[in-house]
């Protein structure tokens, strides 16, 4: 299916890239351009360039590269198409009949959307179901004290003993086992081959996404026995655990001040319940930055409230360490008493009054790493009394935020009263070393990814390393600037370049060029593949670094080319003499 050029522009001019990008990555301007911390891989100091002169990005940690259209798909999992129609109705441009149709892949998503939302209701119906409902009513609603509102508030369900009940109910809707197989609700047996349903006596929680669909559910065995306790939808291709939140289709309303993040999904229900509304769990996992990176898109404050055991605060520690990179301010729940393991415990027994107390007297993890430095050495003496100032120093410089260092550093002054400058200098001296440290090590690792593993996405590179420099300048010169692309259409043909990707890119240009006299890297999209539409952004913008862009140059890129492509045949005709000759020997 084909856009007309004139709209994937208009599309691409109505989604200004920096304003994109800007909802998922905190960028920061310099100059005409901004950076900030690549969205597709780790890294504490940020290689992610957005070019607003030419609307594209690059990141030169990972070579994640293309225009708003790449970025799209890359960031929200999609394909091009799906990209482009995303885009166009956010901005308001209607696309021309015909391409409204729907790709194979969303298909399966949105069919898999329709049976998860047929399957809640089916839950949810169950769990009403006088005698059906009986197991699990007596357990959400005597057991764990959950009111009707409550459970009507967040769709709770429950999934019958029987091996087919929801099975038999998709069936009659017409769902399809691959369909169910798929969504994560049935499986198939590996004695029989029958197909079976997954959730089975269970209280069914199902996970929301912001725009209302159901994406996966949450299942909690009623019988006491802590093995498998909760079955969570695994990703399928309607969602992705790593990338959603429990129950943020309610809190994202309720943000902005803060958010709390628990770890269970009983713990956000009773949170709820009690009017926390802006309280979320991860799905069964640990927190991820992508998750991390959400926190971002809808607060600037959240207070961590996990359970109190070791297990528990240790992924406190870890969400902390997540979302402060994400220049969040971060505090940390303990919610402590009697016979309290968590959030959810400590609000039935001791009431929203002292939780909210608790949630006002959150720490930071400054007050909290400040305790544990200073009780570790006796203050009168003045040798330990050095040692915990550098350990309280080494403490703050891990904080990002400048403000929040001389804020500490202010209170470290005080407390051991020396003057806040040497405390600032100290830190920032450790900052600098922890640096330039930090900087060669990603320097290193992008060469060790760019040198050894090899070229990945164009796989024939690798044995025409000269060859290959060669035609990506060209291509880069060419979808760079109109003359040379006059040129090199007029002088080259597909067969001069030597690697298969270069041809096709090649002739995917010349048959833009021939149809509409210029180039632009929308308009190729649909021909390439993601990691390849990378590799074309990276050509033309490594280009656009160069200044050695004129005529003379092109002419001897290609004069070189072509003295490689001959080379090539050359020895391509000498090893298939020798081939020939080893295939008429008689074994
Ligand atoms: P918890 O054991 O703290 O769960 O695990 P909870 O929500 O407090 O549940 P209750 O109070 O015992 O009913 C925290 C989260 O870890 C995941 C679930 O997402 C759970 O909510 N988990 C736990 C699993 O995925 N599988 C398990 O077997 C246990
Ligand atoms: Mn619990």
């Amino acid at each position: 299916m084909i856009i007309p050029h004139e709209i994937i522009e208009e599309i691409k001019f109505r989604n200004d890239i920096e304003t994109v990008i800007g909802s998922f990555v905190n960028l920061k301007r310099s100059g005409a351009n901004a950076k900030g911390l690549c969205p597709f891989h780790s890294e504490k100091t940020p290689s992610f360039h957005v070019y607003l002169a030419n609307q594209s990005f690059y990141c030169f940690g990972c070579g994640a590269s293309g225009d708003v259209i790449t970025f799209t798909m890359k960031m929200e999992n999609l394909d091009y198409m799906s990209a482009v129609r995303l885009l166009a109705s956010r901005s308001g441009v209607s696309l021309p009949e015909g391409t409204e149709r729907v790709s194979s892949k969303e298909v399966g998503r949105q069919r898999i959307l329709d049976m998860n939302k047929a399957a809640a209701k089916f839950f949810h119906n169950c769990l009403l179901d006088e005698e059906l409902g009986k197991p699990g009513r007596e357990y959400i609603v005597k057991n764990r004290g959950l009111s009707q509102s409550v459970i009507k508030h967040f769709g709770i369900g429950y999934a019958p003993k029987d091996f087919g009940a929801l099975h038999k109910h998709l069936r009659s809707l017409g769902f399809t086992d691959e369909e169910m197989i798929t969504g994560f609700l049935c499986a198939r047996s590996q004695k029989n081959n029958s197909v079976y349903d997954v959730y089975r006596e269970r209280v069914m929680f199902p996970i929301i996404d912001v725009t209302g669909n159901v994406i996966a559910f949450g299942g909690r065995r009623i019988d006491g026995i802590k093995e498998n306790k909760y079955i969570n939808t695994n990703d399928t291709p309607a969602f992705k655990k790593s990338k959603n939140l429990f129950a943020l289709n309610f809190a994202k309303n309720n943000a902005n001040d803060f958010m709390i993040l628990c770890e269970g999904y009983m713990d956000v229900i009773a949170l709820h319940a009690s009017g926390f509304e802006n309280a979320v769990a991860t799905l069964g996992t640990a927190i991820t930055p992508e998750q991390a990176r959400m926190f971002a898109r809808y607060t600037k404050k959240v207070i961590i409230s996990y359970d109190n055991d070791e297990p528990g605060q240790k992924a406190a520690d870890k969400a902390f360490k997540l979302l402060q990179e994400v220049g969040i301010d971060v505090r940390i729940l303990k919610s402590d008493g009697e016979g309290v393991k968590d959030p959810d415990e400590y609000i039935k027994k001791y009431g929203k009054e002292k939780f909210t107390a608790l949630l006002n007297n959150s720490k930071s993890k400054f007050e909290f790493e400040q305790e544990r430095i200073l009780s570790g050495y006796n203050l009168t003496n003045m040798d330990d009394k050095v040692k915990a100032l550098k350990e309280l120093c080494q403490a703050i410089s891990n904080y990002p935020s400048e403000v929040e260092r001389e804020l500490y550093a202010r209170k470290i002054a005080t407390q051991f009263e020396i003057p806040v400058e040497s405390v600032n200098r100290d830190v920032n001296s450790i900052i600098k070393r922890r640096n330039s440290a930090q900087k060669k090590k990603e320097t290193a690792e992008i060469y060790r990814k760019t040198s050894m593993i090899g070229d990945r996405i164009n796989r024939e590179s690798a044995s025409n390393v000269n060859g290959n420099k060669i035609e990506e300048a060209i291509l880069g010169m060419m979808m760079l600037f109109p003359q040379h692309l006059e040129i090199c259409v007029k002088q080259l043909s597909a067969n001069d370049f030597v690697t298969s990707l270069s041809k096709r890119i090649f002739e995917s240009i010349c048959a833009v060029y021939k149809e509409c006299n210029k180039f632009d890297i929308g308009y190729i999209q649909n021909d390439f593949s993601v990691d390849e539409i990378s590799r074309i952004s990276k050509m033309i913008i490594e280009r656009q670094q160069l200044s050695l862009n004129d005529d003379k140059t092109l002419q001897d890129l290609i004069s070189s080319l072509k003295d490689v492509a001959n080379k090539k045949e050359d020895s391509t005709s000498l090893d298939s003499i020798l081939r020939a000759i080893n295939n008429k020997k008689p074994k």
